[in-house]
């Protein structure tokens, strides 16, 4: 049964697929990849030991876990003339218009040496593109600010070499405190996959049609930046410093219960989590101990936020509708505090994302039978009627 209608049991629904990667239950507030929970993995793993978890089904043992290093070693660095394309947009260009570019172009480089039938060109596939996104992400921030690319360090950790190629500069060399790397692997981590979003819908969507990897996750990318979806927690930041003080928070509750006002409480609600997001959760708790080492200025925007959690949690608006603080709502409290400009937050949203794309990606390739993804329509438009003439309309 599909609400209105129901399917006849031979019809290959694209409106729904079957996946082993991530499971949410929503009414519970659990989040899942490959049985471990979000929770185990925030504390205790890596993001990229997450990575190689979503791809290959297991948590790696040592021996292996080396080697999956070293071959996302040997992707981080991207074509010389791949640097080519930033200089194409103007310098106060959106980051995510970037990322939609440059990884779309990644597909020129690679289309025609690349056959998705066969296993190994997709495994590299996986491997270039977690590589690749955090150099691709961090020279947007570059191009940015006007100051020159930072190559890859592949001495350093997943996240420590990405702040680094955020940060460093040729006159000031940037060492990132552990806190922050710490914080900037668990945010990675949090937002690795997420089951059928919309973005990884779009991803899966693009792909079905045996499209090229790369181009599919740009798509993805477009459908992220959407401010309902990954660019919320842009908007999140925005609003809690457009609400200032505590004191002007029944104002903006007052608006996001308005039917009439647009305004939403950004960061709260979600299709799926009616009850609380695991996520939410732990990056509240991690808001504490990164406030601690930076991000002063930070402080009284957790306050609000957290006031503001408080009060909306005990609205029967709210209550009603099962709406709590979703994924977003401490996210961009925490990169905001360890530097990272609200423009660039989506973009750390898919920096993480990719490897959930792009292992659904791989999944519903290797589906046997996998067939074009095709959503079905109820069709509410008009019967069949004659054409008429224009001298006879109007
Ligand atoms: C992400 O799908 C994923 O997994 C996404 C994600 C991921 O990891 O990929 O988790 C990441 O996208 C998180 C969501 C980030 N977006 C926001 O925080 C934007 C603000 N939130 C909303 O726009 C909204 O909550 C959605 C889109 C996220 C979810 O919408 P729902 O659950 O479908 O709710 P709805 O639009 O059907 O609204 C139900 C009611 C409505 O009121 P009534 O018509 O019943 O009177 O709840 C209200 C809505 O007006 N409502 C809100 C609200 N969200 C829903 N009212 C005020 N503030 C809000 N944030």
């Amino acid at each position: 049964e599909f609400g209105l209608f129901t399917l006849d049991p031979g019809f290959r629904s694209t409106a729904s697929c079957e996946s082993k990667l991530t499971f949410i239950d929503g009414d519970k507030g659990v989040l899942q990849h490959r049985g471990y929970s979000i929770e185990e993995l925030a504390e205790k793993s890596t993001y990229l030991e997450v990575c190689y978890l979503l791809d290959m089904g297991e948590l790696p043992t040592q021996a292996q876990f080396d080697e999956f290093k070293h071959l996302i070693a040997t992707h981080t660095m991207v074509h010389e003339q791949l640097l080519r394309f930033y200089s194409g947009y103007r310098r106060d260009a959106h980051p995510m218009a970037l990322m939609v570019g440059v990884v779309g172009a990644l597909s020129a480089f690679y289309h025609d040496s690349l056959n998705i039938r066969d296993p190994r060109h997709r495994e590299i596939t996986v491997h270039r593109l977690v590589a690749k996104i955090p150099t691709i992400a961090a020279a947007a921030y570059k191009y940015s600010k006007g100051q020159p690319f930072v190559y890859p360090n592949n001495k350093l950790s997943y996240s420590a070499n990405f702040l680094t190629m955020m940060f460093d500069t040729p006159c000031d060399e940037y060492v990132p405190h552990p806190v922050v790397v710490r914080a900037m692997d668990r945010i990675l981590i949090l937002h690795a996959d997420h089951e059928q979003n919309a973005s990884t819908s779009t991803v899966r969507l693009a792909g079905s049609s045996l499209a090229n990897p790369f181009s599919a996750v740009s798509a993805g990318i477009s459908a992220l930046w959407g401010p309902a979806h990954g660019g919320a927690n842009e908007a999140v930041l925005r609003m809690l410093k457009e609400i200032g003080t505590a004191d002007r928070i029944p104002e903006f509750i007052q608006r996001a219960k308005d039917p009439d006002d647009p305004f939403r409480l950004m960061g709260f609600g979600h299709r799926v989590y009616k009850n609380t997001d695991p996520r939410a959760r732990v990056l509240k708790q991690s808001c504490d101990e990164v406030l601690e080492v930076v991000g002063a200025g930070e402080q009284e925007i957790f306050k609000i936020a957290m006031k503001l959690e408080e009060i909306a949690l005990q609205d029967e608006y709210f209550i009603q509708r099962k709406l709590f603080p979703n994924v977003d709502f401490y996210s961009g409290i925490i990169l905001s505090a360890i530097g990272i400009p609200t423009n660039m937050f989506t973009c750390i949203f898919a920096v993480a994302r990719t490897i959930g794309w792009i292992t659904q990606w791989k999944e519903m390739i290797e589906e046997p039978g996998q067939a074009i993804g095709r959503p079905r329509q109820l069709y509410t438009g008009y019967d069949i009627r004659p054409y008429k003439p224009i001298s006879e309309r109007g």
